[in-house]
């Protein structure tokens, strides 16, 4: 019994002891500058490594070893993409790299059995992806690497289940294993902190666990054993039950073109029932991801990092998680609470009131994500995180957001409020219910879309001329006055006013960024040679009037153009062949003695998409004519 019973105080002190010394001991046994030669020289073709040199130190500050990133002083990265690499690699030497956190040898040529990566306990990302590893990951590989939030091992050859220690990673965001040759059951991975999967082109079968429902029928495809609820397929073991009826085509098109044109200004009520959205991400270690869906009726605290506060307020963040947020370092410089932007009479909130606020995630569009939050006194806003802003200092944008806030007109929806910090910045408007044009166009087909009859859609059109021409005298000295008008971006008020949102923000996004973000540098004349001008909001104008009078979705709301209906060419050629008639929404051309009418302003909408910026009509035109349209055609 003695012998057998609990291990007395000599066995502790035995542990703690060995979990003390330990790294110390290796540590001194060898040096980063020795480990990183020694896998060197286990390695084949290693030409590009010449950098590698005994005698020099990888983190030298003028000659730093290829691939080697460091920190104060040791190395925590390798990234050795493409570099035609392989060979056994040294895991003993690897793992004597203590601070190592990121492993990349995507793109080389190792092959045979995956090495012992699980050696490297503290890694936070693996990157495998396209080489030729082979054969079966033990079911228990990932146990002990507790800190792992990335893994891509996407495009090898490996074999055998899905291992199950995966679903023990308490951190992992990102899970690629595409493109290989896994088999059986998918394990039940699906943690919350799961944001990016891929499954997709191996060879597993049965039913999805639930914990992954969230995510996109896309991430699973090529499998051809997978069946359930996605696939339209029933599970042989599952007892029978009659699959659910599946939408149209036409319709789930319909949803997921609106979804992914919605430009992260989504309303909450417009996305009750719909529980999907796209939302594409580029990283640089990605070359593809998977989307995810969420559930929009989920209450999520909204993170928002509390620089500037006292450290007791920061608990104010509450019951919820972080969606997709990263808190902040507390040292950045910035203008801590809230700023409020115009004096609407509206109740004046502050940071504290919206970290308290139960918040919900509408979207996650082109410029940020946005978030409903609704305060303990009641007032509703809609919080939107800018992301791929310029490195405008904290003054500058301060300016900026004063001048687009003061904006006053009745057709468009001023920011009330905005946040800054360097990694942190927030926009914050008044809760629009009824949601956006585009949601009321093609967002679903029910009464929202019959009550846009032929009235409705002029007024809508003529409110939303009346703040573009507003916005371009007021903000007459951007290249793009508006820059991303979209019909996601126009919001509907109570009695079907349009609300113009999201203008003039040209100036503060990343240069780079805004022509794969912004509509306005959709015209040809932006894509071919990022000419900008005011005539880029005139093409946008003619393209959401095209898509208000055809109900069809605009292909141009995509970067190449991918999905929808090329508005432009269809009415151009129509116009040509003397049929605009036939383009008309069903829902408005039965107002027959209104026709006249609307094919005006059908070749007004193709007037302002001319692909000759020359040749198009400018704004005060496009405005005086769309201004002459009557609804019933008199005078
Ligand atoms: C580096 O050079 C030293 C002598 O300059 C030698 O003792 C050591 O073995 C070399 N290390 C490697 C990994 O070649
Ligand atoms: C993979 O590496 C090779 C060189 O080894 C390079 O030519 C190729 O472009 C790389 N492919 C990708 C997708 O990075
Ligand atoms: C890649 O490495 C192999 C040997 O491992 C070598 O035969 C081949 O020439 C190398 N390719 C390139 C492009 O360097
Ligand atoms: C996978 O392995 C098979 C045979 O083991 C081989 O023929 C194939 O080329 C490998 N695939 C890749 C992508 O390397
Ligand atoms: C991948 O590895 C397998 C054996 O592990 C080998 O038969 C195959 O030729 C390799 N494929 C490539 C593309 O290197
Ligand atoms: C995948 O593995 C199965 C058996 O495990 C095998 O029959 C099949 O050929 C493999 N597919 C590929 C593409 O290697
Ligand atoms: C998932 O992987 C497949 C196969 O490699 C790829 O074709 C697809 O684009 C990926 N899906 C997404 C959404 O990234």
């Amino acid at each position: 019994m003695a012998v057998l019973g609990l291990p007395g105080p000599p066995f502790f002190f035995c542990i703690f002891f060995l979990f003390i010394t330990v790294p110390t001991i290796t540590k001194s046994a060898m040096n980063d500058a020795e480990a990183l030669l020694k896998i060197k020289q286990s390695l084949h073709d290693s030409q590009f490594l010449d950098s590698w040199k005994n005698g020099t130190q990888p983190c030298d500050e003028v000659i730093r070893w290829v691939g080697v990133v460091c920190g104060k002083g040791i190395v925590t990265t390798l990234r050795l993409r493409s570099m035609n690499l392989s060979g056994d690699i040294d895991m003993s030497a690897l793992s004597q790299l203590q601070g190592l956190r990121v492993l990349n040898l995507v793109n080389n040529s190792f092959s045979g059995p995956i090495p012992e990566f699980n050696k490297l306990g503290a890694l936070k990302a693996i990157y495998v992806s396209m080489n030729n590893f082979s054969g079966e990951i033990p079911s228990g590989f990932f146990t002990k690497m507790v800190s792992l939030k990335k893994i891509w091992f996407d495009k090898n050859n490996f074999t055998g289940p899905i291992p199950s220690s995966l679903a023990q990673l308490p951190r992992l965001l990102e899970l690629h294993l595409n493109s290989n040759n896994f088999t059986g059951l998918i394990p039940s991975i699906g943690q919350q902190s799961l944001e990016s999967l891929n499954l997709s082109s191996n060879n597993l079968y049965g039913d999805i666990p639930s914990s992954l429902s969230r995510f996109d029928v896309s991430c699973f495809e090529g499998n051809p054993g997978l069946c359930g609820q996605k696939f339209g397929k029933l599970c042989a073991s599952v007892v029978p039950t009659p699959p659910p009826p599946s939408e149209p085509p036409q319709k789930s098109l319909k949803i997921a073109y609106a979804l992914m044109g919605l430009s992260g200004f989504i309303l909450a009520s417009m996305l009750v029932g719909i529980y999907l959205l796209v939302q594409k991400r580029k990283r640089e270690e990605r070359d593809q991801m998977c989307t995810e869906k969420r559930n929009f009726d989920g209450n999520i605290g909204l993170c928002i990092s509390s620089i500037g506060r006292k450290e007791e307020d920061g608990s104010g963040s509450g019951t919820g998680k972080c969606m997709g947020g990263r808190r902040s370092p507390r040292k950045t410089k910035g203008f801590g609470d809230l700023m409020m932007l115009n004096n609407t009479g509206k109740p004046v909130f502050g940071l504290s009131d919206l970290m308290k606020a139960g918040a919900e995630v509408l979207g996650n569009g082109s410029l940020g994500s946005s978030y409903k939050a609704k305060l303990s006194n009641g007032l509703i806003l809609v919080v939107k995180r800018l992301k791929e802003m310029n490195k405008m200092d904290s003054d500058d944008f301060k300016t900026e957001m004063t001048r687009l806030g003061g904006l006053k007109h009745p057709n468009i929806l001023a920011p009330l409020a905005c946040h800054y910090q360097k990694d942190e910045k927030l926009l914050i408007y008044e809760y629009i219910p009824k949601g956006s044009l585009l949601y009321l166009l093609h967002g679903d087909r029910g009464e929202s879309h019959a009550n846009l009859n032929w009235p409705t859609r002029l007024k809508i059109i003529q409110g939303i001329v009346l703040g573009m021409s507003y916005i371009h005298t007021e903000l007459a000295t951007l290249a793009l006055p508006h820059g991303n008008l979209k019909s996601s971006n126009v919001l509907i008020g109570p009695d079907n006013e349009p609300l113009v949102v999201d203008y003039g923000l040209i100036s503060i996004i990343e240069r780079n960024h805004a022509a794969s973000v912004l509509m306005g540098y959709q015209a040809p004349e932006a894509v071919e040679s990022r000419s900008i001008s005011p005539k880029c909001d005139v093409y946008s104008l003619g393209v959401i009037v095209l898509e208000i009078l055809t109900g069809k979705f605009p292909s141009q709301y995509h970067k190449n153009n991918k999905g929808g209906t090329d508005v432009v060419r269809w009415v151009k050629s129509a116009i040509e062949e003397k049929r605009e008639v036939e383009l008309l929404d069903p829902g408005i051309s039965e107002h027959r003695s209104c026709i006249g009418e609307m094919q005006k302003l059908l070749h007004i909408g193709a007037d302002c998409t001319e692909s000759n910026p020359e040749k198009r009509v400018d704004i005060r035109e496009a405005i005086r004519r769309i201004d002459e349209i009557r609804i019933d055609g008199s005078t």
